[in-house]
């Protein structure tokens, strides 16, 4: 077993960030040098997943003000950071963070350690949720590289792995973008979990021949009652849990709880080009001209979420009062200081 993959770092003159593209098959690290480098490696999901895409945009913007003097040139350039993609909450969270803070570097340095010890708090958290021998169906992708830390729901696995649990994955491919086989299956191979990949729509048989005991999946924003937006398809996932009598979790920071917002109606969802469902491995499968819908995230009602996993434990309904009193608890650096 080798260590994680450094998803993101400050590199002094710029943000490193591996090219999630391009995994499994390439290796590749980047450097994003300017606010154009900066959006363009979000908006193309080079860099992805909702706590990463707010580590590497508190590290832009403390880049981007070492670089413009002009405060409305550099508020412009952050802006253009902050809604680079609009679904995921931890990317407007982190850059407002280190706008109001005096030293935006060592801001950036501190949301990037805190995702660390938040994601380990988020494993520990879990464990207690994962019977030996779990058969575990997850989608998207949210470990060490969907992070910059060391994972939400893969960190849970992945500790249940190192406490001699021996989960066994089932993978959704997740398309159209494949997060699931080329980098969950990669970071789940890499931790020696077992793992089996599966296409999407075979979520419903595997509940019901395989024997999946629990389903988690990660985060992208969630409402006050607890709706949840994540990768298009949760929403399904978690009606077949719900008719399988499965336990659905979700594991998620408190930086992906957006405690403005009632219910997920209100949840921004991006919706993505069109050639990203007509083409697949740069073959066209589609006829030319067909009208396409590729919401890149769904919103799943509350209700149909058995519990939140979340640095400060596992929290379960009703979410219209446990959610909001998330809001209250000290703030995790505060107890990381403890
Ligand atoms: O479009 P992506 O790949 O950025 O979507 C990512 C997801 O939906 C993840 O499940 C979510 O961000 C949680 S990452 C720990």
């Amino acid at each position: 077993m080798t260590e994680p993959l450094e998803s993101v770092s400050w590199a002094g003159d710029a943000v490193e960030y591996i090219d999630q593209r391009l995994l499994p098959s390439e290796l590749r690290r980047e450097r994003a040098h300017d606010v154009d480098s900066i959006v363009t490696a979000i908006a193309t999901l080079a860099v992805r997943g909702a706590p990463c895409i707010g580590v590497f945009g508190a590290y832009g913007i403390a880049l981007l003000r070492s670089q413009i003097a002009d405060d409305a040139a550099f508020h412009e350039a952050a802006q253009r950071v902050r809604s680079a993609r609009p679904t995921a909450v931890n990317l407007m969270w982190a850059v407002d963070r280190v706008l109001s803070s005096d030293d935006m570097l060592q801001e950036a340095q501190a949301i990037q350690r805190e995702q660390s010890a938040v994601d380990d708090a988020i494993a520990q958290s879990g464990l207690e949720l994962i019977p030996k021998n779990a058969r575990i169906l997850t989608h998207c992708n949210t470990g060490p590289l969907a992070t910059a830390g060391g994972g939400t729901a893969l960190g849970v696995i992945i500790r249940a792995q190192r406490a001699g649990k021996h989960p066994h994955v089932f993978v959704d491919e997740t398309r159209p973008l494949l997060q699931g086989s080329r980098l969950t299956a990669f970071e789940l191979q890499h931790a020696g979990v077992g793992v089996t990949l599966q296409v999407d729509g075979a979520a419903a048989i595997a509940m019901a021949a395989k024997k999946i005991d629990l389903v988690i999946v990660g985060a992208d924003r969630i409402a006050r009652n607890g709706d949840t937006a994540n990768k298009i398809g949760t929403y399904g996932l978690a009606i077949l849990a719900a008719h399988h009598k499965i336990p659905f979790y979700v594991a998620a920071p408190r930086s992906t709880f957006d405690f403005t917002l009632a219910h997920g109606a209100d949840i921004p969802i991006e919706e993505r080009r069109p050639d990203e469902v007509l083409a697949f491995g740069g073959a066209v499968v589609a006829p030319e001209g067909i009208d396409v819908y590729n919401p890149a995230f769904d919103v799943t009602p509350g209700r149909l979420i058995t519990a939140f996993v979340t640095e400060y434990g596992v929290i379960r309904p009703p979410y219209a009062e446990t959610v909001p009193a998330l809001e209250l608890r000290p703030n995790f650096s505060v107890l990381m200081r403890a």
